[in-house]
Formats: structure tokens, C-alpha cells, sequence
């Protein structure tokens, strides 16, 4: 049981890491660079910062990605992902899932088409909210998601099924 609860302590450490620095960029770094000015630098700020959290939010999701399903191995649960009471586990992989995407697919395609982005320059505070928005659905779905996941590992389920 010892790799069980080694395992579990990455895991949360790696969801700290991850969501810690979402919860971050969303409620503290988007509402200082929507009020910056002129906004076409605050977005050039923007995706410099971005480019070096999402090398580090990569790490932490794989990491989160191994440690997880290390854990569902381990407790041979794979019959969870069939019961509802078992929401937050399709929940951490929808989650897993979404990142992993943006991270691994959306991140490096926009890095690319940033380059005529900054040419054109129509970037304005409308845009960071509609950024800040996005993230702030992202950090909402993770903070349930992690509120689920904790109660369920630890024994409290929606009762029947
Ligand atoms: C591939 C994706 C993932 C898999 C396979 C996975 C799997 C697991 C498993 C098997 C457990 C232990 C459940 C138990 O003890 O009964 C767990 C715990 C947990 N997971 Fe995930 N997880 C994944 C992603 C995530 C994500 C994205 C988050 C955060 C948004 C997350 C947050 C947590 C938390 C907070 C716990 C509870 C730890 C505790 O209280 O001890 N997981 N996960």
C-alpha cells in the first residue's frame, strides 16, 4: 500500500502545482494586464508568460496523468469509470483531458500564429476578458473537481448505486 500512498502524494502535489498556478494567472495576472496599456504590449507580456507556464503546467499534467492512472492500477478501479457515485473520477479525466489538449495541441499551434497576431495589433481589454473567462471556467471546473475527489477517496459518496 506504501507505492499507493506514495503515488497519491505526487498526484497532489502535481495538482497544486498545476491548478495552483491556474488559479493564479486567472484571478491575479489577467485582471492587472486588462487594465494595461497600450494592450497589444500586455499581450506580448501575455504570451511570454504563457509559453513558460505551459512548459511547466506540461510536466505537472503528465506527471498528474502517470500518478493517476498509476492509482487506478494499483486499486484495480477501473469498474468506478461504469458508476455515477464515481463522478469526480470522470471528472480528474475530463479535466486531465482538456488541459492535455490546450497544452499539447492548442499552446504550441498558437505560439506559431502568434508571430502575425502581434502584427496586426487588434488586441484590446475585450480580448483578456474573453481570456480571463475561459480560464475562469477552467479553475471552476477544477476546484469542483478536486472538492469531489477528495470527499470521494476519502469515503464520501453519494449514497445508493
Ligand atoms: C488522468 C487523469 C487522472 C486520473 C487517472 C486520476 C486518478 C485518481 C485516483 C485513482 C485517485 C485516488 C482515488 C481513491 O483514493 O479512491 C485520485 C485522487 C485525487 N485526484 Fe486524480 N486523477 C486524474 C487527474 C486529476 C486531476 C486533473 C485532478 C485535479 C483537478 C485530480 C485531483 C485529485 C485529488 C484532489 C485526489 C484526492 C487526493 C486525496 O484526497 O487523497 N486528479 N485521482
Amino acid at each position: 500500500m506504501d507505492e499507493f500512498v506514495f503515488a497519491r502524494i505526487l498526484h497532489v502535489l502535481g495538482v497544486i502545482l498545476w491548478i495552483g498556478g491556474v488559479a493564479m494567472v486567472t484571478t491575479v495576472l489577467l485582471p492587472i494586464l486588462a487594465r494595461m496599456k497600450p494592450a497589444a504590449e500586455a499581450m506580448d507580456f501575455f504570451a511570454q508568460f504563457r509559453r513558460r507556464f505551459a512548459a511547466q503546467a506540461r510536466f505537472s499534467t503528465l506527471f498528474v496523468g502517470v500518478t493517476g492512472f498509476y492509482m487506478v492500477y494499483l486499486l484495480d478501479a477501473w469498474q468506478r469509470f461504469t458508476q455515477w457515485q464515481y463522478w469526480w473520477m470522470h471528472a480528474m479525466i475530463l479535466i486531465w483531458l482538456l488541459f492535455s489538449i490546450m497544452l499539447f495541441v492548442m499552446e504550441p499551434r498558437g505560439r506559431r500564429q502568434q508571430v502575425s497576431a502581434s502584427i496586426q495589433k487588434n488586441i484590446s481589454a475585450e480580448t483578456f476578458a474573453r481570456i480571463q473567462r475561459k480560464h475562469l471556467t477552467l479553475l471552476l471546473l477544477s476546484l469542483i473537481t478536486i472538492a469531489g475527489a477528495v470527499a470521494g477517496s476519502h469515503g464520501w459518496l453519494i449514497p445508493g448505486g
